[in-house]
């Protein structure tokens, strides 16, 4: 057999031009447990590689729609030459707003969450049909301030991710623990719950469709970020539950962005994890210069 490290270059050459090729090569070659050990790095960062690194905004509730055009106007030249995924995720009011601003530009829009039903007696509710019929490409579901301050549960959460995926959004799934839950130790097993409900019925087709976000609960919005390891550890543990639900090829397609905290100054490190595939990025999306420069970050 070929060495490995022959098969690596081989691999990284095809990953350059066809990425199916390069996942059915390391398919052919077997899981990473048949990699020796010193070569797994290279496996994981190649892996990276072939993956699309996506850094979304969540301007939550903020921005009029005239506010809105005018940070859209001020990000769209500094994101123009990005080297991965940029997308904002806005009010319901900001999205006409945002789909006209940034059309024929690199940068997708989204709505920071949708319902499940496609239309009914909902009042003040927005479906993902109606979204989509906006133009509109992304959505977020199960925001912790969805899920603390709007009662959204993991059940709820599927439904609207359902919801989002029939409407042929691409949904941003958010997961991640409270303080309390990561110092009971009961992190790895509650994101891992939270992933397998909201999946629940997602078939790997699907799955192309869903991006997860990785965001502790305590580091949103208060200034404390994980230090890249955690950051790492969970989104690695979220990839094994994908990889546990379907196969290793959905595992190492799928992307997994870290979010809480992230600004201009710890996305280097954050984004350059083998598991970190990028950020969902609120307080620092509202600065067109620290969202650029995010968006530099996970470019490299
Ligand atoms: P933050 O928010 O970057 O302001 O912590 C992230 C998020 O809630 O998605």
């Amino acid at each position: 057999p070929r060495p490995f490290s022959c098969l690596l270059n081989h691999v990284l050459n095809a990953a350059r031009g066809n990425s199916r090729a390069a996942f059915s090569l390391i398919l052919i070659n077997g899981p990473l447990g048949a990699v020796p050990p010193g070569q797994r790095k290279d496996l994981l960062r190649m892996n990276k590689q072939l993956r699309k690194a996506v850094i979304a905004g969540n301007w939550k509730m903020n921005k009029t729609p005239s506010e809105a055009k005018a940070l859209l106007e001020e990000i769209k030249p500094l994101v123009k030459d990005a080297g991965c995924d940029v997308v904002v995720c806005v009010p319901y009011v900001d999205l006409c707003t945002a789909l006209e601003a940034t059309k024929g530009t690199n940068i997708g829009v989204g709505a920071e969450n949708c319902h499940w039903a496609e239309s009914g007696a909902f009042t003040g509710e927005i479906s993902a049909v109606m979204l989509k019929e906006m133009g509109v490409q992304y959505v977020i579901t199960g925001h912790s301030e969805r899920r603390t301050y709007f009662g959204d549960t993991d059940v709820t959460v599927q439904k609207r991710t359902r919801a989002g995926l029939d409407a042929g959004l691409t949904v941003i799934l958010c997961v991640g623990e409270y303080l309390e839950q990561r110092e009971q130790g009961i992190t790895a097993e509650l994101v891992a719950m939270q992933t397998k409900i909201a999946l629940g019925g997602v078939s790997k087709e699907e799955l192309k469709r869903i991006i997860i976000a990785y965001e502790p609960v305590w580091a949103i919005g208060t200034g404390k970020t994980a230090t890249s390891e955690q950051a790492n550890e969970v989104c690695a543990q979220i990839r094994k539950v994908i990889a546990d639900l379907y196969d290793q090829e959905a595992a190492d397609g799928i992307t997994i962005q870290y979010g809480g905290s992230m600004n201009a100054k710890n996305a280097d490190e954050l984004v350059a994890q083998p598991d970190v595939d990028g950020g969902l990025i609120g307080g620092a999306a509202l600065k067109a210069p620290d969202f650029a420069a995010i968006v530099k970050a996970a470019s490299k």
